[in-house]
């Protein structure tokens, strides 16, 4: 079964013209296509089917097929064209269409984009590729006319390789991007946040050498506190055979190596010198990777990551995990989260609470965050977007799934700071669900067996009126560290409820509460017991937190969430407006009393020892 799903799941990565993404683009020769794009909205698909409703695609000459890729002017006073990019309006890119115009806040279609641009090749000899940071949800890109292949996924970069299709003159890159939701995509049709579409992140031309340095993990091995291991990658004609150098100038290390012939060099280099990463000295080192004259930078941190029964050990030190949800929006502009700058914003509120950790919700976020939590010495949990009612019985939804997590874990598996992937958020318990997530965890440990897994799991209530909880999932067996969210006081009765609350958890693992918390609108007050006031929101964190410390497992909080942020299910005209007032901050950037019942809780825990 597994063979014939691999087989499958190979083919269709083909199909899709996937292409394996390159690691480390701000580290290379890059030219940005950020800025101003043309766009055309097609909510019938009429630039992509004829009539017949046939693609374009497959038409004799699809450069004349009325294709909107094709980008067709008309010659003769008779041709005609019925559209035009260039006399169309602009959106900025990277960003979501959502929040730019007002006619397309509540937009879930196609939208084609497109970006004229030059191209002059630093050598010759040089290869390029286009790269894309995400963009939500199926893409399907163009250059000069000629499909470069589809991409699915909201929130995973890919890339495509251009050579041979770049001009020097007057390229025209054409993206159709459709984040229409759909019952067998990932996530499925229901979530609990916006489904913001478009160009997302940075979309960029990458120029390498012909054969060049394609992928590279570096990392202390698992559970070893002295051996960088990992492996080098190449990609090209002459990756055979070939010397590649690894460096780390501050430890002295300095390995020579020889690539197989498929053009991989697997490293394992012993150190007794180096200082651990972590989030009291987030000690980050310049690695340089060689290939005849091309050199590579990277800023890695090293650090183990373990558990021993209910302890999550950093660095071999048992760790509390003082964390924050948060989605990838900024509320104060408006729309999703994509540069530096915002990540500044969101993870500067985070330490401002007390929290060394965060938990990246609901789907891989944009790579300014996890670059900057290593700089900060924040550890992450990233999470694939498996989310509640996914279709676990479709292979091809399993094949999606599958190829998020292979792009969020090659993107960001040379991140000290990620040290939790994520299977799955709250979702029901059956046999296909298990096989489903079963199977992307023993996928992510082939991938990386040197980070822990985790889930939002399932809990239940037993005894009288429920009130004995416990994690009876069965996906239980089959993670590092046992997460759960528990909304006591919120959905479930009032926060005087809480104290009723008795835990027989009885997995001898750590347990991190991935959720609790209720709504308040900033600024809105009343007694404790009126709900959307900040006084309500206070008193259920005093009532929730006191409630987890009781559980002897407990190693982690990320309660729900850090700000405020937009969602079609929250439409109580004044209090939400298609906002989730689960935030500590609220959407004008304000902070609610709650945010300070939280830091006061993560400033009163003992600091680990300074070594980790
Ligand atoms: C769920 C879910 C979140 C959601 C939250 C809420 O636990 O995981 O995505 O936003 O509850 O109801 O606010």
């Amino acid at each position: 079964m597994l063979k014939r799903l691999t087989f499958f799941l190979l083919l269709v990565m083909v199909a899709w013209g996937y292409e394996p993404l390159i690691q480390n683009i701000s580290g290379r020769t890059t030219t940005s296509l950020n800025g101003a794009w043309n766009y055309i909205v097609d909510p019938y698909e009429n630039g992509y089917y004829n009539y017949r409703y046939r693609p374009f695609d497959e038409a004799e000459d699809p450069s004349k097929s009325g294709g909107y890729f094709a980008n067709q002017k008309p010659v003769n006073p008779w041709d005609r064209v019925e559209y035009d990019f260039d006399l169309s309006e602009t959106l900025e890119v990277p960003g979501d269409w959502n929040s730019q115009r007002e006619k397309l806040f509540y937009y879930e279609g196609t939208i084609w984009l497109k970006k004229s641009f030059d191209y002059n090749r630093v050598s010759v000899d040089n290869r390029v590729f286009v790269h894309f940071g995400a963009a939500n949800y199926q893409t399907d890109v163009y250059l000069n006319g000629h499909k470069l292949g589809m991409h699915k996924g909201g929130f995973t970069p890919f890339n495509y390789e251009i050579t041979n299709l770049l001009k020097e003159k007057d390229n025209f890159l054409i993206v159709k991007v459709d984040n229409k939701r759909k019952k067998d995509e990932v996530p499925t049709v229901n979530t609990d946040w916006w489904n913001f579409g478009g160009l997302t992140r940075d979309v960029q031309i990458v120029e390498v050498p012909e054969t060049f340095i394609k992928d590279y993990f570096v990392q202390l091995g698992k559970d070893s506190k002295r051996t960088i291991a990992g492996y080098i990658q190449l990609d090209g004609v002459s990756k055979s055979n070939r010397k590649v150098e690894l460096l780390i100038p501050e430890l002295k290390l300095r390995k020579k190596l020889k690539t197989d012939e498929l053009g991989r060099a697997d490293l394992s280099i012993i150190s007794k010198r180096i200082k651990y990463w972590s989030p009291d000295n987030p000690k980050l080192y310049d690695v340089i990777i060689k290939l005849g004259s091309e050199e590579l930078h990277d800023q890695i941190g090293f650090r183990t990551i373990q558990t021993n029964g209910p302890d999550i050990l950093l660095n071999g030190e048992s760790i509390f995990l003082k964390g924050i949800s948060i989605h990838e929006e900024n509320p104060l502009r408006g729309g999703r989260a994509h540069s530096m700058e915002d990540a500044r914003l969101l993870l500067g509120w985070a330490k401002e609470l007390g929290c060394n950790y965060v938990r990246l919700a609901h789907y891989p976020h944009n790579e300014n965050m996890v670059d900057l939590a290593d700089e900060m010495g924040m550890l992450v949990w990233e999470e694939n977007p498996v989310y509640w009612t996914i279709s676990w019985e479709n292979v091809q939804t399993y094949a999606t799934a599958q190829q998020q997590l292979s792009e969020v874990i090659s993107r960001d598996k040379n991140r000290a700071s990620v040290i939790i992937w994520s299977m799955a958020n709250e979702t029901p318990v059956s046999d296909a669900r298990m096989v489903f997530l079963k199977k992307l965890r023993d996928f992510t440990l082939k991938q990386d067996d040197t980070r822990l897994i985790s889930a939002a799991l399932e809990m239940h209530g037993e005894g009288e009126g429920g009130l004995t909880r416990k994690i009876s999932d069965p996906f239980a067996d089959y993670v590092d560290v046992l997460s759960f969210n528990q909304y006591i006081g919120w959905y479930d009765g009032l926060p005087e409820k809480c104290d009723k609350i008795k835990w027989a958890i009885d997995q001898d693992k750590p347990v991190i509460i991935s959720e609790f918390g209720g709504g308040a609108l900033q600024g809105l007050h009343g007694d404790s017991l009126t709900i959307w006031t900040e006084e309500f929101q206070k008193y259920l964190y005093r009532e929730s937190i006191e409630m987890i410390q009781r559980i002897p497992q407990l190693r982690g909080a990320t309660p729900w969430i850090l700000v405020d942020f937009h969602s079609p299910r929250r439409v109580l005209p004044v209090i939400q407006d298609g906002w989730n007032r689960k935030g500590l901050i609220g959407s004008n950037g304000e902070k609610k009393q709650a945010f300070y019942v939280l830091q006061e809780y993560y400033k009163s825990l003992p600091n680990p020892s300074k070594n980790n």
